[in-house]
């Protein structure tokens, strides 16, 4: 889903508030393109917009809504939150998703995909198997003119590219991404993908940016800078990190403030699934126990992840988020040691408090 200039920034006046200094924006999906990229004026004329959305869970829905959906940032206003944020000391961190999760762009532009298409802004959630062709040329140079411009807008070091959840089939029957993968001498599709994310990096390299993607990322070996983002639990960053790369941990099972917040699922506005109540995220330890203090260097902190195919508005957004977040922010910033639950609910009142009176939702039965 998307969400307005105004709201974007009421969210980093809420980040700052509780030290949050790094806002991860994810701004390309299957469902639609969120970001202006002058060259390629197809991306916010038509795959910021799905025809209809799809009504309860993905899962076991065939009903959809008949109501057109977008929305994307211009490249002034872009700029304009980016300036917001470094005003609070908070650096955006872009990311644009590739191979996967790509069928807005795949509508706009077929000739990027493996069959030519046609495709469609996906009107459902979930992995979907049409993604970026490997194997052309086309490819690479439609994603290096988007990056330079993405590179123009966000000066931070970090420029995420996504990674996860690329399925293989596309490849597998592509003469083009087969090509490539003798050419290359490549092992396997999974070797194809690595063969992507280090074309990318070179890329970013080469504008003095580093590449962190998703710790899919991992398979058939890591890009030679890339920093990871551990999602799946902890085990990709902790191989990330003993392979001395940077890390950001994101595990869903500490991390996931989409998945439900109470163990009685029915008297909860709809979410993605799972179960992350408040004291499991205040219980995270983000430096994993199995690694070495060198190792450990290279976890350069957490963060949540707030995914947004279950929540259209900001008040269920800030409802899903808060207190959660609260977890979160003394999770990150408190020494080991100092961390007391029993503690952190006693002053989880004034919390509430304070949140009341900034007029931000949250959950008060978390
Ligand atoms: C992810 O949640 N697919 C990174
Ligand atoms: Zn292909």
């Amino acid at each position: 889903h998307f969400f307005p200039v105004s709201y974007i920034k009421e969210f980093l006046d809420n980040m700052a508030m509780y030290k949050l200094n790094t806002f991860h924006w994810h701004l390309v999906e299957d469902q639609g393109w969120r970001i202006e990229i002058k060259q390629y004026p197809q991306l916010t004329e038509m795959a910021h917009w799905r025809d209809e959305t799809i009504v309860g869970h993905a899962r076991d829905s065939k009903t959809y809504d008949g109501i057109g959906y977008g929305g994307f940032y211009t490249q002034d206003q872009i700029r304009d939150i980016v300036k917001y944020a470094a005003e609070r000391y908070i650096t955006v961190v872009p990311e644009i998703e590739m191979p996967g999760h790509s069928c807005a762009a795949l509508a706009a532009y077929p000739n990027l995909g493996c069959t030519g298409g046609p495709y469609e802004v996906k009107k459902t959630w979930g992995v979907m198997k049409d993604v970026y062709c490997a194997g052309q040329e086309e490819t690479f140079g439609f994603l290096q003119n988007v990056l330079d411009e993405v590179c123009e807008l966000f000066p931070s070091t970090y420029i995420h590219v996504g990674g996860d959840e690329c399925p293989k089939d596309a490849w597998k029957s592509c003469s083009k991404c087969q090509q490539r993968i003798k050419d290359e001498g490549l092992a396997d599709e999974h070797e194809l993908q690595s063969y992507f994310i280090q074309r990318m990096e070179k890329y970013l390299s080469a504008k003095n940016r580093k590449l962190i993607g998703w710790d899919e990322i991992l398979e058939g070996g890591l890009a030679p800078e890339a920093t990871v983002m551990s999602w799946r639990g902890e085990k990709g960053g902790i191989e990330a990190a003993k392979q001395l790369h940077d890390v950001v941990m994101s595990p869903t099972t500490y991390c996931y403030f989409d998945y439900y917040q109470s163990e009685n699922k029915t008297n909860e506005p709809l979410a993605i699934g799972g179960f992350l109540p408040l004291e499991k995220v205040y219980s995270y330890e983000p430096l994993p126990a199995e690694l070495t203090e060198q190792e450990a260097k290279h976890i350069l902190g957490a963060q949540a992840n707030l995914w947004t195919e279950y929540i259209a508005t900001t008040n269920k957004l800030e409802y899903m988020a808060y207190p959660r977040v609260c977890a979160l922010a003394e999770v990150v910033w408190s020494p080991k040691p100092a961390k007391d639950y029993a503690d952190f609910r006693k002053r989880l009142d004034t919390e509430f408090s304070r949140l009341k009176m900034y007029g931000i939702n949250y959950c008060d039965h978390p």
